[in-house]
């Protein structure tokens, strides 16, 4: 295999690190700060106008160091090239991971095993947006010659997530477009509460799949397209349905207008298809300029991926910084706050791409890998969660990392409560950081006017142990552009934890065997009388107690 880590160097400078954080982890962040003056400026990298922090994280000159010399018996560099060389680098699989080429504007080759796929993306892009311009000014109709106000994407994990997230993330940028919506769960509450008040002569129906096989997606495609015949008749489906898959052969079949169906290829991952044809949804809601808009951003990351000095690159920086937490300290969850209430799906997003990418156990070589790999990834925004969640960030017997994502400037909102919410976003990022001793805390109540005793008593649950680690994403607002930026980020850092790892975060092949088992299950489960005979007793019995539940 090419590029392979060197295990004994890997070794090495993990052990490096366990010797260093013994040395480094007595000591408290506010007394880095004390001690050097220019921390919070030199602990911080920028592209443009983003800026990523990570000065509350207890790390020195000397931590770093021993990353970056992880770093290297990992092969990062070789590894990165051959990822943006549009190398097969999705082994089990034998195909590359170029989603890089789909936000490619520099007009160089964008190459895929050796070939050059620049002219295909441009040109299914071209059509993607002509299709999505055509359905926000009203030049596509319904099949009784409404104009379309709502569109519903069909679609799960990467062909739901992706769209939805961005679509209320950029939802100021809408315009007049149509509203969005977006149907993923094979339960029926989803689309029957999606459908509920929508009117279907004036709906247009996405169907995003990669496969065209999934279930859920198919299940619900199958419902939608019920509807639109029971409602418009049989004629009408052509008008009403779009579909966007790698796998035309399946799409003509389900009914969908060749010139309605928009495809992408096997070398585009799931969890990053966002960037190819399954952007759809999000082109239709906010329009093909602010689309591409989104494009350029995550490819002005991918060209400081690419091109920045380690020790100024912020996906590398995040991805070291989390590997500290998590193999070092052993921290088993990592939390993304954003302080922005349109990012709300935004820890979602990144679950599917952290988790799927790297909640792996096997090296690329099929060996076990012999450190932790993804954290649980989960989060809310702020300040919802401070009224929630944050007294266990802040007291809990665990350490939770925290990434704080906020804007300088609010985008459609009032100004004064963006005060309000960038006030509430540093100020939590530094109680974690700084804590409150026992003695700070009793002195508080004495000045609060508690007596001795009724202070030594209360004082304990008044501590906060601090040096709770942190990093702050700030941008300057929310638009098109950051929110490619934010994404590429995350992408980059989980790809260099799996080269530290040594893992392929390519492919997904935990979540098939459930699917097999549903697969043989669901005969049972949608026929009363089929026999249980055979089936594991836990399954048989909750199967039994549901058919008794059913029936009473
Ligand atoms: O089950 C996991 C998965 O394969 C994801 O990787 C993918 O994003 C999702 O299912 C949906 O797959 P498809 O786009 O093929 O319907």
């Amino acid at each position: 295999m090419s590029e392979s880590a060197d295990p004994a160097a890997v070794s090495a400078a993990l052990a490096a690190l366990e010797a260093h954080r013994l040395d480094v982890g007595h000591r408290r962040v506010a007394d880095l700060f004390a001690q050097d003056p220019g921390r919070a400026e030199r602990f911080q990298a920028r592209l443009d106008d983003l800026v990523f922090d990570y000065s509350k994280h207890g790390v020195t000159e000397t931590t770093l160091a021993h990353l970056f010399a992880l770093l290297r018996a990992a092969r990062f560099e070789a590894r990165r090239d051959a990822l943006m060389r549009g190398e097969a680098v999705n082994l089990t699989e034998r195909r590359a991971a170029m989603h890089m080429a789909l936000r490619d504007f520099t007009g160089g080759p964008a190459l895929v095993e050796g070939r050059d796929v620049t002219q295909d993306v441009r040109s299914e892009r071209a059509r993607m947006l002509a299709f999505a311009g055509q359905v926000r000014d009203g030049a596509l109709r319904g099949a009784t010659g409404e104009r379309i106000s709502d569109v519903v994407n069909i679609g799960i994990g990467g062909s739901d997530l992706g769209p939805a997230m961005a679509a209320r993330a950029l939802s100021p940028f809408r315009g007049d477009g149509p509203r969005m919506h977006f149907v993923s769960n094979v339960d029926g509450a989803d689309m029957a509460d999606t459908l509920a008040g929508l009117d279907l002569a004036r709906t247009l129906f996405i169907v995003s799949s990669k496969t065209f096989t999934t279930q859920e997606t198919m299940a619900n495609a199958q419902a939608a397209r019920a509807r639109i015949v029971a409602r418009l008749g049989e004629t009408a489906v052509g008008e009403h349905f779009s579909a966007v898959s790698t796998r035309l052969d399946l799409v003509a079949r389900f009914g969908v207008k060749p010139d309605r169906v928009f495809g992408f290829w096997v070398w585009v991952g799931g969890r990053y298809s966002i960037w190819s044809s399954i952007g759809l949804a999000l082109a239709i809601a906010v329009g093909a300029k602010n689309y591409e808009d989104f494009l350029r951003g995550a490819g002005e990351v991918d060209a400081h991926f690419r091109e920045a000095p380690v020790e100024a690159n912020i996906p590398v920086l995040m991805a070291l910084l989390g590997i500290w937490r998590r193999n070092v300290w052993g921290d088993a969850t990592h939390a993304v706050i954003p302080y922005d209430q349109r990012l709300a799906r935004f820890p979602a997003y990144l679950q599917q791409l952290d988790m799927e990418s790297n909640g792996k156990s096997v090296t690329r070589a099929g060996a076990p890998v012999a450190m932790a790999t993804a954290p649980v990834i989960w989060g809310e925004p702020g300040t919802n969660g401070q009224h929630a969640f944050f007294q266990m960030l802040h007291q809990g017997a665990d350490v939770v990392p925290v990434d704080f994502l906020v804007a300088a400037q609010p985008v459609a909102a009032d100004a004064r409560h963006h005060d309000l919410l960038f006030a509430n976003c540093l100020a939590q990022s530094e109680a974690l950081m700084r804590g409150r001793t026992l003695e700070e805390a009793r002195d508080l109540l004495r000045a609060q006017g508690l007596d001795e005793a009724e202070a030594a008593r209360l004082a304990p649950h008044k501590v906060f142990a601090g040096d709770r680690p942190s990093s702050t994403l700030l941008y300057r607002r929310l638009d098109p552009r950051t929110l490619g930026r934010l994404i590429a980020l995350y992408e980059h850092k989980v790809f260099v934890q799996s080269v530290v790892w040594d893992i392929n975060p390519f492919d997904q092949w935990g979540v098939e065997l459930g699917k097999e088992l549903c697969g043989r299950l669901a005969p049972v489960t949608s026929d009363p009388q089929a026999s249980l005979a055979g089936l594991e007793p836990a399954t048989a019995a909750l199967i039994a107690a549901r058919r008794r539940l059913a029936a009473s």
